[in-house]
């Protein structure tokens, strides 16, 4: 039986605070109706204190939908989590998310405190959001930097105090995979009530490993992981929600399943990034224009022999309608026989040879050769 992760989506949270990718109420609407669909168990709707744009958003979203867990974010102050708990109002289920630094960086250089006020800070703030909601997840800020054993006393007040799931953040995306593992074995070997919530991640991806540290979370046993589509978010983004789906899809393996519907993966990228005016670079794992596109003569006539040859998932079950074969000069005979073959033309092997001398030719000219160019090329 595989155990279940719980996906978090912080598209319209994290993601939203991408410089230039602002949406307004309606449109995150629209996102949100998409994320229910797709099969996302929460929803970080927005920071309701940051805006009255952002508080009205969490309103509309927690009346637009209604599967999903509804978050709204707050800083572990009393004012914070009023405004988070008064947006949740007409959720179906709110969760209030708010959290405080828990690095010694954090600590002395972003609120002049100590690790001691910290922890009272963080229970208290924990208490007050219970008055709110049933449902409330405490974030250790900067938990990647963070000194191992306050981290788990912490971890232990704010569940006592009543939190419902903790978050244990790598906010700069400093962690190597090993490293961050690690760090969550140790909070369920040391944290006696550990088991009364379930521990949550949320990577950044810095040094371009959200991925990896996200699955290293989940292999140590963390259930819930904090992602966005395509992986927006500040700086380097946060981790990928399709690359954390596919990975866990493709290796069976590791005995782990989550609610996604992988079909919806690739139209929702696509709506996302129009919508927040965020390119989807070319060869973005699973989502990207050149994720199943092959384009080398070897890699082109492996495919063509059997797809699994060189496709460990196929196009359409994250939504691509259908692999493509890129003709450019690296391309073999192989390549050019199939495409032609699709626009209805077969030749004997001489005259295939000769076309195929023509075709390289073109190809270093223009560097791709599409279907008109081909035509071209046979007459
Ligand atoms: O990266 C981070 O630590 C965050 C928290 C607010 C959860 O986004
Ligand atoms: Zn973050």
């Amino acid at each position: 039986m595989s155990q279940r992760i719980y996906i978090f989506d912080t598209t319209l949270r994290d993601g939203e605070q991408v410089p230039g990718s602002q949406l307004t109420t309606e449109e995150k609407i629209v996102v949100a109706k998409e994320l229910e669909r797709l099969g996302v168990d929460i929803i970080e709707a927005g920071f309701p204190i940051s805006s009255p744009g952002d508080f009205q958003s969490v309103v509309a979203i927690s009346k637009a939908v209604s599967e999903p867990v509804i978050c709204a974010l707050s800083r572990a102050k009393k004012e914070d989590i009023d405004a988070a708990g008064e947006a949740l109002k007409y959720a179906k289920r709110g969760r209030i998310h708010t959290g405080i630094g828990s690095s010694d960086i954090h600590i002395r250089n972003k609120f002049n405190s100590t690790r001691e006020q910290i922890l009272e800070q963080a229970v208290a703030a924990v208490k007050h959001a219970r008055n709110y909601v049933e449902d409330v997840e405490f974030y250790a800020e900067d938990a990647g930097r963070a000194d191992l054993q306050f981290l788990a006393q912490l971890t232990q007040a704010v569940i006592a105090a009543g939190a419902t799931v903790v978050n244990l953040p790598d906010t700069t995306g400093y962690c190597l995979p090993d490293e961050y593992g690690k760090k969550i074995k140790y909070i369920y070997e040391n944290v006696s009530n550990v088991h009364q919530a379930t521990i949550s991640i949320h990577c950044h991806n810095d040094l371009g490993l959200a991925t990896a540290n996200t699955l290293a979370g989940i292999q140590n046993g963390a259930r819930q992981v904090e992602v966005t589509i395509n992986g927006i978010g500040e700086r380097a983004g946060n981790t990928s929600l399709e690359e954390i789906v596919m990975a866990l899809k493709v290796h069976k393996e590791l005995g782990f399943e989550t609610g996604i519907d992988a079909k919806r993966l690739y139209p929702i990228s696509q709506l996302v990034s129009e919508m927040m005016r965020m390119p989807v670079q070319a060869n973005k794992a699973i989502v990207g224009r050149n994720a199943f596109a092959h384009s080398s003569g070897i890699h082109q006539d492996g495919f063509l022999k059997h797809a699994e040859n060189y496709e460990i998932m196929t196009p359409q079950e994250v939504g691509v309608p259908q692999s493509s074969i890129v003709l450019t000069a690296r391309s073999g005979r192989h390549a050019l026989k199939h495409r032609l073959e699709l626009l209805g033309y077969r030749y004997d092997k001489p005259t295939l040879d000769t076309l195929y001398k023509r075709f390289l030719d073109m190809a270093d000219i223009r560097k791709e050769v599409n279907d008109k160019d081909l035509m071209e090329l046979i007459r």
